[in-house]
């Protein structure tokens, strides 16, 4: 019975801290700025696509507009990052990114929805 109770005490605590600790990061940076602004980098977003203006995609800050508000973004958005595709800005595709893991295009749609803050 001690034995249990210890445990449980031990859990609750581990529990606690993790979710203090993630608040914490998320009341400073919503969406992990710098680390999805490394990932596009990395994964060569911004060579077709600009924080305020079109080059050959949208801007991030047009992708941010239209998708405001919208709860089915974030899934919509992550599929087209990783399937590539066309249509919703013009003919041109965007091409798939199958290599990059999920976790690195949740982070940086998380970003491109936020409107790709600079810090
Ligand atoms: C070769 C150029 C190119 C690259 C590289 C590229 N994109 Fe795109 N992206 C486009 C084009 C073109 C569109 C518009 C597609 C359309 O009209 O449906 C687009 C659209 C988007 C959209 C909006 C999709 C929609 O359906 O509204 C997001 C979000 C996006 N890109 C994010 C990214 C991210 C994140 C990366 C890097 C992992 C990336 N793009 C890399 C060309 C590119």
């Amino acid at each position: 019975m001690m034995f249990e109770a210890r445990v449980v005490a031990a859990l609750v605590a581990v529990v606690s801290c993790a979710f203090v600790s993630m608040s914490a990061v998320a009341a400073d940076q919503p969406v992990s700025t710098a680390n999805a602004i490394a990932i596009a980098r990395s994964n060569a977003c911004m060579g077709c696509h600009a924080v305020d203006r079109k080059l050959v995609g949208p801007s991030f800050q047009q992708v941010a507009a239209k998708y405001k508000g919208d709860a089915q973004a974030p899934a919509k958005l992550a599929k087209k990052v990783k399937d590539g595709g066309a249509g919703v800005w013009g003919s041109i595709p965007m091409p798939s990114h199958p290599a990059m893991n999920d976790g690195d295009i949740k982070t940086v749609v998380a970003w491109v929805l936020a409107g790709a803050p600079q810090k």
